[in-house]
């Protein structure tokens, strides 16, 4: 089992917010040994989960937005807080004394990825492997001009059709609605090279917004911000680098 913590400064013009993470990567046993950290009402919903796998993504989430939220309060009691779903799915932190904090989650096979952020400076995060992916499927979901930013850059399809998915599930979840939308409202108008592993993006309509990506072995994961606020997320990607060789 591996947990990675750490916190990443949010700069905007006139002030200032900070963004916690936790990123764990953990077979199902090892995560049922830490059943007591869930709330009483988590513990009363994964009491009514039947298979496995849903087991296994449900205590990767809740417990790393669990210490992900206490990645920024150092003096939270974890298992006080209850990380429950409003009515699109969303997490919803209640409980917590530290006031107005919530959390975006990502979970893929054994690794789980929260970030918690002040309310009044939304966030999301996806994470998807990039082997697993159904090309033609994302493909036949992008616009004619989102396909022609892929041949702009030089990776395998399938990686830079994943990429530009997490970037798209990732803004989803800053609106709450998941993508149960018309998914050109999610269109990436730009995508920049920032270095080998690192990526870009701003949107075409939700203009508030840019996503970063980051590229790990075979996976892909984006963050989305708002777009005007300057953050060093070489924290997150260093801590994603080391879960994605634990993951290997
Ligand atoms: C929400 C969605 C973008 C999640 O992406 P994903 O790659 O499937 O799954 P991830 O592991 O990255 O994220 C799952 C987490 O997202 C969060 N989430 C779910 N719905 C959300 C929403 N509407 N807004 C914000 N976050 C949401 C949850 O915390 C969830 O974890 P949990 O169930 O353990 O609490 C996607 O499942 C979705 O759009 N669902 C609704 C529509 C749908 O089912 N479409 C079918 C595919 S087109």
């Amino acid at each position: 089992m591996l947990i990675q913590r750490g916190k990443i400064e949010l700069n905007r013009e006139d002030t200032q917010y900070q963004a916690g993470f936790c990123m764990l990567q953990a077979e199902l046993p090892d995560l049922v040994n830490r059943l007591h950290i869930l709330h009483e009402e988590e513990r009363n919903y994964y009491d009514t989960l039947r298979f496995d796998k849903r087991k296994h993504s449900y205590l990767l989430g809740r417990v790393s937005a669990k210490k992900a939220i206490g990645a920024l309060a150092a003096y939270e009691d974890l298992e006080k807080i209850a990380i429950s779903s409003g009515i699109f799915q969303f997490p919803i932190v209640k409980y917590s004394v530290t006031r107005n904090l919530q959390v975006c989650i990502t979970h893929c096979e054994n690794l789980g990825i929260a970030i918690s952020y002040p309310e009044a400076h939304p966030l999301g995060i996806d994470i998807e492997q990039t082997d697993k992916a159904n090309t033609a499927v994302i493909k036949e979901q992008l616009t004619a001009d989102e396909q022609g930013l892929l041949q702009t850059v030089t990776l395998p399809e399938k990686v830079s059709t994943t990429m530009i998915w997490t970037m798209k599930e990732a803004l989803s979840k800053v609106l709450k609605t998941g993508l149960t939308m018309d998914l050109k409202l999610l269109e990436i108008q730009s995508l920049v090279k920032v270095s080998d592993t690192v990526f870009t993006s701003q949107f075409k309509h939700l203009i508030q917004y840019q996503a970063i990506s980051c590229l790990s072995g075979s996976y892909a994961c984006s963050v989305v911000i708002p777009r005007k606020t300057k953050a060093d997320l070489s924290p997150l990607w260093d801590a994603f680098e080391q879960l994605v060789i634990k993951a290997e």
